[in-house]
């Protein structure tokens, strides 16, 4: 049994913000999270065409915003003229994309912890893990707490361990490859992150063994949190904030 890893995290991350309660991966969502308890956020993390780390799930911008066509066609200026609120209700009309800069600033002057799922345009993986790397280690030098680095993409964790080694990183996955200790350990991952279906106590036992920490997404049922953390899990990312407390949950907002 190796030790596990320090996990100065939540036990419970709102999923892009809010889940489906606003705008997601929006500072509106951000707030509405926090105002339901949590003091851990998921988000998705891509490059404008000139380099600029902001937040957006889909490669392309029609879903969430008034424009369309891909995200990283756009310059940072022209990402920021957009309204990324509309799309959801009336009361978000307006609300912008935020860039990473503007989330941690944020995030540091309100106590919450951030999960950066790196989230590259297909092409850009690379690129994108390193200078989402550079400007969370610029963004966050000195907080008590570092964002978590997540990713899909081995090729962003690679480039954003090249460039920030010192900041934890967690293999992001939906299938478990077999060779899955063989790749955490290459890309010096300190967490898996894993689809919820995939999940039973004896993997948990598993990952913890081999010195993982484990995380799950996204799981909105009050009971399936309940069992996910009585097994062991470490932080449980969900949607439902308003049905899924972090206070009545756990009852501590970390793990020991
Ligand atoms: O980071 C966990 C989860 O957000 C991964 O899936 O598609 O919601 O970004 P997705
Ligand atoms: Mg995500």
């Amino acid at each position: 049994m190796c030790g596990l890893p320090p996990w100065p995290y939540p036990k419970l991350c709102a999923h892009r913000g809010a889940g489906k309660l606003a705008p997601e991966n929006t500072l509106a969502a951000f707030r509405l999270g926090y105002a339901h308890g949590y003091r851990m956020a998921e988000t998705d993390v891509k490059l404008s065409a000139d380099g600029v780390a902001f937040l957006l799930h889909d490669a392309t911008l029609e879903r969430t915003t008034n424009a369309s066509g891909r995200a990283d066609a756009l310059t940072w200026r022209e990402l920021a003229q957009l309204d990324a609120g509309s799309w959801h209700s009336p009361p978000y009309a307006g609300e912008g994309l935020p860039t990473l800069v503007a989330l941690a600033r944020w995030s540091r002057a309100n106590d919450v912890t951030m999960n950066l799922e790196i989230k590259p345009t297909p092409g850009r993986e690379r690129e994108t893990g390193a200078a989402v790397a550079l400007d969370a280690k610029a963004s966050w030098a000195g907080a008590g707490v570092q964002p978590l680095l997540s990713s899909f993409s081995e090729a962003a964790l690679d480039a954003a361990r090249d460039v920030a080694p010192e900041l934890p990183r967690a293999y992001l996955t939906e299938q478990l490859p077999d060779d899955w200790r063989e790749r955490v350990m290459r890309l010096g991952c300190i967490a898996l992150d894993v689809k919820h279906t995939l999940l039973t106590r004896e993997r948990v036992d598993e990952f913890h063994a081999a010195g993982m920490r484990v995380a799950t997404w996204t799981v909105n049922e009050p009971a399936s949190v309940a069992d996910f953390l009585a097994w062991g899990v470490d932080t449980v990312i969900s949607d439902a904030v308003d049905v899924i407390s972090p206070q009545r949950n756990t009852g501590s907002r970390t793990n020991p």
